[in-house]
């Protein structure tokens, strides 16, 4: 990560499809809340994704890595995937390959209904439903170790296997209580399936019974992943902060979206504390509607929130925050929220938002 430099510098990774769409609305509102503040904001953008990929077959670029990691404050990301590549491999070799070669161990995605009309649950208001999950973000089922044996005959056999390491397991669980304490909230539970993965899981109990001893203040519980799924949909108020695995975590955290509004309103980081770090909303490239400038760009505008937080940016973040809320307020929403505008004036319209309330100044 640069350290010192006039002006934060932003890599931008738009994408496939709606990435290419969500990311130039969230610059657009990104440029003009940093406007009026004294520091600057650079944006660099890089066309990897699909269209690279099959034109070059280049994904992630030799010595992308190193230049982000030693050149850029943080990464602005849309998202990846194309049916034109099935096998997904330039989708693992870009995001997972960032996830991993950058060591993002956080993968952090709140839960937080903006507005009481957006969640599918019957009589939950905002305050219901605010929660964050720190997903493990680089080793379990992801790290691509396997292999087919006998691939393509009825006696085929595919292995995927599930790492677990004792460092990655602790660095995740002591993230969720560091910040469980830091923000002031109450509760930690952690979920995985130890009752069916009898080692990888145990390791997770081990772990977070040694660690949650370090904050007896934290109400610290377990659930199994199955049971939490049933629990975040029953009732979201019995949770603060929720933290598992890698797999557990992906999935837990559409449905989490989904009480909260919807898959584009969903945003992430991934995080290394202290080092570059990659911001990106939750939602996928959504081939079904990319090209029809329909795509909801709030999810990739919070997670533009949750960058301007992680570089301190404390101000602007906030006003990021109340202009999509806003936003909802005025029913001023793309078609998955039930609005008829478009991506770019749902975006025109954030930005005039901002122009007209001004963070205030840095
Ligand atoms: P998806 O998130 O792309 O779409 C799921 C559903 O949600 C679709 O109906 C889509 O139209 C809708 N949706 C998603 N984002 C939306 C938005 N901003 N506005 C309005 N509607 C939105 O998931 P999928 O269809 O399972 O995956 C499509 C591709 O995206 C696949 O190649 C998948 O691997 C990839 N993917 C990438 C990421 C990422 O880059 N981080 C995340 C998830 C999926
Ligand atoms: C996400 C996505 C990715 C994941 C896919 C595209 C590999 O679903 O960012 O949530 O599973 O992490
Ligand atoms: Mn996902």
């Amino acid at each position: 990560m640069r350290r010192g430099g006039k002006a934060a510098r932003i890599a931008v990774i738009p994408g496939d499809g709606i990435g290419k769409e969500v990311i130039p609305e969230a610059i657009k509102v990104l440029r003009a809340v940093v406007a009026p503040a004294r520091r600057q904001m650079e944006f660099v953008e890089f066309d990897w994704g699909a269209d690279k990929y099959l034109r070059e077959g280049v994904s992630l670029p030799a010595g992308a890595v190193e230049m982000l990691r030693d050149e850029y404050d943080a990464i602005l990301f849309g998202a990846l995937g194309d049916p034109r590549v099935p096998s997904n491999q330039h989708a693992a070799d870009i995001l997972l390959g960032l996830r991993f070669k950058l060591d993002l161990y956080v993968n952090a995605r709140p839960v937080e209904l903006l507005h009481d009309r957006y969640t599918p649950l019957r009589q939950r208001t905002e305050g219901d439903i605010r929660f964050m999950v720190f997903r493990e973000n680089t080793e379990g089922l992801y790290v691509g170790i396997g292999g087919f044996f006998k691939k393509g005959t009825p006696d085929e056999i595919a292995v995927q296997e599930d790492v677990n390491s004792r460092k990655g397991v602790e660095r995740i669980i002591r993230y969720a209580f560091d910040y469980t304490r830091s923000n002031g909230l109450k509760r930690v539970c952690m979920s995985d399936k130890s009752n069916a993965m009898t080692f990888a899981h145990d390791l997770w109990q081990r772990v977070f019974k040694e660690v949650r001893q370090e904050y007896p203040e934290i109400d610290s519980r377990h659930l199994y992943i199955d049971t939490l799924s049933m629990e975040v949909v029953r009732d979201p108020r019995q949770f603060d902060v929720i933290v598992t695995c890698n797999l557990f975590g992906d999935i837990i955290s559409d449905l989490g979206a989904q009480i909260a509004g919807g898959l584009g309103l969903a945003p992430s980081g991934n995080i290394h504390p202290g080092q570059v770090s990659l911001f990106e909303p939750v939602h996928g490239s959504a081939p079904n509607i990319a090209g029809k400038a329909t795509a909801n760009p709030f999810g990739a505008v919070l997670a533009s929130e949750m960058m301007l937080g992680f570089l301190g940016w404390n101000t602007e973040a906030a006003t990021l925050h109340s202009a999509v809320k806003a936003a909802l307020r005025e029913k001023f929403v793309t078609p998955d929220l039930g609005g008829e505008h478009g991506t770019i004036s749902v975006g025109d319209w954030l930005t005039e938002w901002v122009g007209k309330n001004p963070s205030a100044a840095t």
